[in-house]
């Protein structure tokens, strides 16, 4: 049985592909419906799949809440999973789906976030600050830009001949399978009741401050990088 999550995306969509990808491989969760800003290649990605999408203006204050719920309550969505989408998630849904929704971020936080750092800037400001570790950070989404509480976090190695480019390159690789592995562990929360019990999957990766759900989260991380084991 599979928990229906629904994704929001702006961009080229690999995220998206990465986590459609993994229903092939026991996912504990189904990409119910993608929501979309505006045209984008996620969409098409989304639609290969079968999958619902719905393209929604984020240009209406105040209609755009609504809007996103009436779609994630049609098709049933217990969380959401932001995979490379721009807007602010409106406070409505924010409210509704508290401690349910995931967002990716190609970067440490909270050093290398907040408004207007996204893309290449979020690199270019890593490599600007001399930093020796990167790499994506997954973290529980509120009203404001790059916030939540963190949930992953894996390193990615600066390297001295690192561009913006090559960078972005192998944290999105990373990307790829973190995400897939934290969307599971939301996933499986959600199945086994949480959030009634408590405050959700807590696990910061590789900090072994680690909630009961934190061992499910860290073995599924193991596995998916294929028993690579523990880095510090
Ligand atoms: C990723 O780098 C992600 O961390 C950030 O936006 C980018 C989306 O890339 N939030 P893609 O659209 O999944 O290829």
């Amino acid at each position: 049985m599979t928990v229906p999550l629904a994704a929001m995306a702006s961009g080229s969509g690999t995220n998206l592909q990465a986590l459609l990808d993994h229903e092939d491989h026991g996912a504990a969760y189904r990409v119910a419906l993608l929501i979309t800003d505006r045209p984008c290649a996620a969409e098409g990605r989304a639609r290969a799949r079968g999958r619902p999408v719905h393209r929604v203006d984020f240009g209406e204050p105040g209609r755009t809440g609504d809007r996103v719920m009436r779609h994630l309550r049609h098709h049933g969505a217990r969380g959401v999973l932001l995979a490379g989408f721009l807007k602010l998630v409106p406070a409505t849904v924010c409210r509704a789906y508290r401690d349910r929704i995931l967002n990716i971020h190609p970067a440490p936080l909270p050093s290398f976030g907040g408004r207007g750092m996204f893309g290449h800037r979020v690199h270019a400001a890593v490599l600007q600050s001399g930093a020796s570790i990167s790499g994506p950070t997954i973290h529980f989404v509120n009203e404001r830009y790059d916030e939540g509480r963190i949930l992953a976090q894996w390193p990615v190695p600066v390297l001295a001949e690192d561009s913006a480019d090559t960078l972005a390159a192998r944290v999105l690789k990373v990307e790829h399978v973190l995400y897939p592995a934290a969307a599971d562990a939301l996933a499986r929360a959600l199945a086994t009741g949480w959030p009634d019990a408590g405050t959700g999957p807590a696990f910061v990766w590789p900090d072994a401050r680690a909630g009961s759900r934190g061992p499910a989260l860290r073995r599924a991380i193991i596995e998916a990088f294929g028993g690579e084991g523990e880095q510090t």
